[in-house]
């Protein structure tokens, strides 16, 4: 989806209290799983966001049985197997909802064409197809990117596999390929990254082994069902996070429920690094996952050289963290960041775009960016279409030195549907544009 634009005036301070949604990537999962378990499988909190919803009538088209319950649990059904799709599986901008579908359709005996928007018709589809065919699946990319055309093979044999980039995604496809491949399915990694795929299947009786090496899993196997509770989305906190660092008042802004796994919170370590005061409390687990309660106190940031091993733990939150880094004092270099070319936008350059265009002084290298700190004047920004882009000058807006303007705002639907009402609770003052103010 394009279009839409905000107007974004500074704001007074930010407080009082933020309920994070759910997490997208657990949400994702909860659908693929739940299709494919021996079980109907339940969870409360799921993220009813664009991406998740592609996931939900993909599962849908394939056989499973979704319905969300009185209480608004989210029950999945599974089907006794998956059926070919009638039609191509539209998976609008979710790179995860396509790189996992893929990993879980690849050994099901399944045709099924895989396609969405523009943004996603550019991402690079072969690094889950070249492991994939190697197991045995038979895929087809277009110059390597979607739309991906899956037909039915024959069962599936195990890898093992070393990934050249850390990326949850294709380990997490794999691991759903190795459920229908007999034998051990080994992704290694070169650095850790988000692991929710090998919590959640250990959680539904998955002989699954995993670290900072990688994973494995052992197949043939079903999960079960059951129930998960998904915790808030780091990434969609990460917002407010920054934004009361940022811009909060006398008093902390709280966030609630906020997922901390380890392999998510590069961001937090990050700020902390900054000058950043973020206190956690109320630490518990919930269904696998470390959830918590963040206060964050307004703080003078410090520019920072981003500690490469940290790269994986944030890939979500550059955009953010650029924004801090406008506004702190100081240069900030991140490096060792390719892999944010290849996200929903371009975000090494778009983000160098639209900070350029609100002053500030950036150096674009092939693998990262660097920032220097000085603050933002009033301006326009295009987003790219990235729903992250647009949310982070939202936030940074809010101590501009003037108004700001963001064109291309309607993905933030993708990961973040309530982001105006939840960013104008915490003292935002953004404002829809209309055509007038947009001309
Ligand atoms: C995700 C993994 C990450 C992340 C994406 C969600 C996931 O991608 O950027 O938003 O749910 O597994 P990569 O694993 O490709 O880096």
């Amino acid at each position: 989806m394009t279009g839409g634009g905000w107007q974004v005036r500074p704001s007074a301070a930010l407080a009082g209290t933020v309920d994070v949604p759910g997490d997208k990537s657990i949400s994702h999962r909860v659908m693929l799983l739940g299709a494919v378990a021996s079980a109907p499988l339940e969870a409360t909190g799921f993220l009813n966001s664009d991406d998740c919803l592609a996931t939900r009538r993909a599962v849908e088209a394939l056989g499973a049985r979704v319905e969300t319950l009185a209480d608004g649990t989210l029950r999945v059904t599974p089907p006794a197997a998956l059926h070919s799709p009638a039609g191509p599986l539209d998976l609008g901008n979710s790179g995860t909802a396509m790189r996992l579908l893929a990993g879980l359709l690849a050994g099901r005996g399944i045709d099924a064409v895989l396609t969405g928007d523009d943004s996603l018709l550019r991402r690079p589809m072969e690094r889950v197809a070249g492991p994939l065919r190697a197991m045995g699946a038979r895929i087809e990319t277009s110059e390597s990117c979607p739309p991906l055309k899956i037909s039915a093979a024959g069962p599936l044999a195990p890898l093992e596999y070393d990934m050249p980039v850390a990326s949850a995604q294709v380990k997490s496809a794999l691991l759903l390929a190795g459920l229908s491949a007999e034998g051990r399915t080994v992704v290694r990694q070169p650095a850790p990254s988000r692991d929710h795929s090998e919590r959640m299947l250990a959680a539904l009786g998955c002989p699954v082994e995993s670290g900072d090496w990688g994973a494995a899993v052992i197949g043939p196997c079903q999960p079960r069902g059951g129930r998960f509770t998904v915790p808030g989305d780091f990434s969609s906190a990460a917002f407010f996070l920054v934004g009361g660092l940022l811009a909060g008042g006398e008093t902390p802004l709280e966030l609630k429920g906020v997922g901390l796994n380890p392999t998510r919170t590069g961001l937090m370590e990050i700020l902390r690094m900054m000058g950043g005061k973020i206190e956690v409390s109320g630490l518990r687990e919930s269904c696998g996952e470390p959830v918590a309660d963040l206060r964050v106190w307004r703080s003078a940031l410090r520019g920072v050289d981003v500690p490469p091993e940290l790269v994986p733990l944030a890939i979500d939150e550059f955009p953010a963290l650029f924004v801090a880094a406008a506004l702190a004092e100081g240069v900030t270099r991140v490096r060792d960041a390719a892999e944010l070319r290849v996200k929903e936008s371009d975000r090494i350059a778009v983000m160098a775009r639209g900070l350029e265009a609100l002053g500030v002084r950036v150096r674009e290298q092939a693998d990262g960016l660097q920032v220097e700190g000085g603050g933002l004047d009033s301006g326009s920004v295009d987003s790219g279409g990235d729903h992250r882009v647009a949310m982070a000058f939202a936030i940074g807006a809010a101590r501009a030195r003037g108004q700001v303007r963001i064109l291309d705002v309607a993905n933030v639907a993708t990961s973040f549907p309530g982001f105006l009402q939840t960013a104008a609770g915490a003292g935002l003052d953004i404002q829809p544009m209309t055509a007038d103010s947009a001309a």
